[in-house]
């Protein structure tokens, strides 16, 4: 499908050439030092089960397709490319958190959740409700605001809701991700008042490109694919006793929610942008959030 760059994004993404790399390559240096390596602790029966069940899926493959002394060189190289590009959390977030997602909330009651992806950054400045995000002056893109209350499966309001959001500007990219943005541009901890409602003044993302200058990109090209995802807000929602929950929020109409290079959208997580209900500038969406309590299942 014909991607759906606008002049604006196709001019932003040749000024910032040289910066997609940069883009994957942060999300290694983050993952490295969130502390989340120092407390890896996987079973030695575990690691057999899954590596050994790993490395039978690929050669399993190999003899299924007739995997060629080129194409395994291919691999080889393509896979060292990988590493010296820090593209492992791009890779794995895109081709395979989806489902490592779904496995690990098939049994949570409530919101549905999506990936996290590689952009997430932890302890963004915390904001009561009706809240503001961070934008430059002159911020383009249309007036969002996003709205709705957290409630448990009984459907009483949660005390000490949070909503962490971050999402791309209206070009494309992520503050922190991107040269020369603010720091917090679109990035936020909203915390909802006494009867769980929130409010969020932000401005429509627009869809993006995963980076395509590193191995990621290479294998995209290499195989005719394309590298885009639909238009989306990420959220984490919480409250104190409550299970967490990750997600993606998508508008309607977007035609990569269809094709989403990282298999993230579901059909719960399709907002509807309606005008202001209050008479203010560009659109609003309500999403409700209904959250299990700590070690509840369905
Ligand atoms: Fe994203």
């Amino acid at each position: 499908m014909e991607n759906t760059m606008t002049e604006t994004q196709a001019a932003m993404r040749k000024e910032n050439e040289g910066t997609a790399v940069e883009a994957g390559s942060r999300a290694t240096e983050r993952f490295t030092a969130s502390g989340k390596l120092a407390t890896l602790d996987v079973p030695k029966e575990r690691v057999s089960l899954l590596a050994g069940a790993a490395i039978k899926a690929i050669n399993d493959i190999a003899v299924e397709h007739q995997v060629t002394y080129e194409e395994y060189h291919a691999l080889k190289a393509w896979l060292i490319k990988v590493g010296t590009d820090g593209e492992w959390p791009l890779f794995l977030d895109v081709w395979l958190e989806h489902t490592i997602e779904d496995v690990n909330s098939a049994e949570r009651p409530g919101a549905v959740g999506t990936i996290e992806g590689p952009y997430y950054v932890p302890e963004a400045p915390v904001l009561p409700t009706p809240a503001t995000l961070q934008m430059r002056e002159d911020e383009p893109g249309t007036p969002l605001l996003f709205k709705g209350r957290f409630t448990d499966t009984d459907g009483k309001a949660l005390q000490g809701a949070q909503v962490e959001i971050w999402h791309a500007d209206a070009h494309g990219f992520y503050s922190q991700y991107a040269p020369e943005l603010p720091e917090w541009l679109f990035r936020g901890t909203v915390k909802a008042d006494e009867n769980g409602c929130f409010e969020i003044n932000t401005k429509r993302p627009a869809p993006y490109q995963i980076p395509t200058d590193g191995a990621c990109g290479q294998l995209i090209a290499a195989a005719g694919w394309h590298a885009w995802r639909p238009a989306h807000i990420h959220i984490k929602v919480s409250a104190p006793g409550h299970q967490p929950v990750t997600q993606q929020l998508y508008f309607p109409g977007d035609p990569h929610n269809e094709d989403d290079i990282a298999s993230a959208v579901k059909p719960e997580l399709m907002l509807d942008p309606r005008p202001r209900t209050d008479g203010g500038e560009g659109e609003e969406v309500v999403y409700d959030y209904v959250l299990a309590r700590e070690g509840q299942t369905k």
